[in-house]
């Protein structure tokens, strides 16, 4: 006889429906925060949290989180994971790039004083760069700006960038600045259209340029770290932490989460035991898992964000080959239940993180309703312009290709590293082309907070303690659709 066995069914996200309550004036659409918990990063001295400003971050997976995705999806307010099914130092190198970013503070390419404005002129042109800063070629000190306005090529070919440069004692120096409202109040002032920022010895870190600073100041709910570069995640797998997590840790990653579609193992604990030891304050995320031991168990093992969910995603087939997985909604309501237990006898917030199959913007609501403070999507960001694949036409449709990490075609870059199952979790399709991130997922955002203040919430806290759900009936989802009237395509 089984262990147990449970007739109540397994419960999916679309079978719940959101009930209204009442809409006062504080919870108008405007008022409405999603500000959400990410991970905890409580250690001995400190309880705090990694926030997002949205409560969605990308799927660690080769057709959806790349550089540009990430970059854009930190400028609204979430978080992509860097996927680990490909080389460690291409990962490394993706992490870079990202972390090269700033919130309007940009990583310069300098020149030496001594450099010829011939090589200067030709850098120019190559770039496609006008100003350059202008340092020490020992030790990086700031001497001055040198750019194309500054040169005659005709006239100035054999002199030194140090004869033809603004020295640093006529230009306004941005010393320590690391906010952008700082940054633009100097440059605002002066008559630059480039700010150098430099530390107390006046060693170049940064430049912030007049004109990019309106465009990131357009981006309010952007989500960095306190040196105001874009957040960031990154996937690591149970078989190479220990030389995968070092390097991803040096390029700048905020937190990792393990990959696995079954997170309640020892190998994951011993994957979160090695990590606590070795780099106490980087967040693991760990998971997947989808019942209430299994959240403690990473719980206990260290884990500050637990990722629910098994075989619900799009691109899944778990379910269908091996007969393991649960229903999205029930798997969140029982590690909520545990998320909600472990916080009374700890005092420790572990958020949780909802992922696999989560297709809809009314996916996402009921999500939260039920408990998740994120949620995890794949196919939604992998028909965005900025995934990393190519748009095809497929009978007049715009699609873009989209496959599991699980599918052949993802586990081929390490068949010859490591042991694979002859057997594949998840497969290669495509999906309907969506067009800009930032357009599909502003409508969803509105949504969300649509529902919230239908639901008489004004932020993610009230709506996990608030929030009234109901099951519905086949029928009731029935008619909750389109029906009897007839639309001409
Ligand atoms: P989606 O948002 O429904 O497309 O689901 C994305 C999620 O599916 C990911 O975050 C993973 O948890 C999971 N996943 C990714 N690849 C596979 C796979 O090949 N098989 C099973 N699940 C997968």
């Amino acid at each position: 006889m089984a262990n147990r066995i449970c007739f109540e069914p397994s419960r999916t996200l679309m079978e719940f429906r959101l009930l209204p309550g009442f809409t006062s004036e504080k919870n108008s659409i405007d008022k409405i925060s999603l500000k959400t918990k990410l991970a905890s990063t409580k250690n001995s001295t400190n309880n705090s949290t990694i926030n997002l400003n949205i409560p969605v971050v990308s799927a660690a997976m080769q057709a959806v989180s790349g550089v540009d995705l990430s970059l854009s999806l930190a400028k609204e307010g979430g978080l992509s994971f860097i996927y680990c099914s490909q080389p460690i130092d291409k990962q490394k190198e993706m992490i870079q790039k990202i972390k090269a970013h700033k919130a309007g503070f940009v990583t310069p390419k300098t020149v030496s004083p001594q450099m010829k404005i011939e090589e200067l002129h030709k850098l120019t042109i190559d770039l496609g760069f006008a100003t350059f800063p202008v340092v020490d070629d020992k030790d990086n000190t700031f001497l001055g700006l040198v750019g194309k306005n500054d040169f005659d090529i005709s006239i100035h070919a054999n002199y030194k960038v140090i004869d033809r440069m603004i020295a640093k004692d006529k230009l306004k120096i941005g010393m320590n600045v690391t906010s952008l409202e700082e940054a633009k109040a100097i440059i605002l002032e002066g008559h630059q259209h480039v700010l150098p920022i430099v530390d107390s010895k006046l060693k170049l870190k940064y430049l912030v340029f007049r004109k990019d600073i309106n465009n990131h100041l357009n981006y309010p709910l952007e989500v960095t770290d306190s040196y105001s570069r874009s957040l960031v995640g990154a996937a690591i797998s149970t078989h190479d932490y220990k030389d995968r997590a070092p390097e991803l840790i040096s390029a700048g990653v905020d937190l990792l989460t393990i990959d696995s579609s079954d997170g309640h193992s020892f190998y994951q604990r011993d994957t979160l035991e090695w990590l606590k030891n070795n780099f106490p304050k980087i967040p693991v995320v760990a998971g997947n898992i989808v019942t209430y031991e299994g959240f403690q168990f990473l719980v206990n093992a260290g884990a500050k964000a637990i990722k629910v969910g098994m075989g619900s995603g799009s691109i899944c087939i778990t379910q269908e080959q091996k007969g393991t997985g649960r229903g999205l909604a029930t798997a969140v309501i029982e590690a909520v239940r545990a998320r909600d237990d472990y916080f009374k006898s700890s005092g420790e917030y572990i958020p949780i993180i909802a992922d696999g199959g989560i297709t809809s913007d009314r996916d996402i609501i009921i999500a939260l309703a039920l408990g998740a403070d994120v949620v995890m999507m794949g196919r939604y960001f992998a028909r965005t312009a900025e995934s990393p694949t190519e748009t095809v036409v497929i009978n007049n449709r715009v699609m873009k290709p989209y496959w599991g990490e699980g599918s052949f075609k993802a586990r081929n870059w390490r068949e010859a590293r490591y042991h694979q199952a002859n057997f594949a979790e998840g497969v290669e399709g495509f999906v309907e082309y969506a067009g800009k991130l930032k357009d599909t997922l502003r409508e969803t955002i509105s949504k969300i907070k649509s529902a919230m203040s239908s639901a008489g919430v004004s932020s993610i806290e009230e709506l996990h303690t608030q929030a009234n759900l109901e099951v519905m009936s086949a029928l009731s989802i029935r008619e909750g659709q389109v029906h009897d009237i007839y639309m001409p395509q």
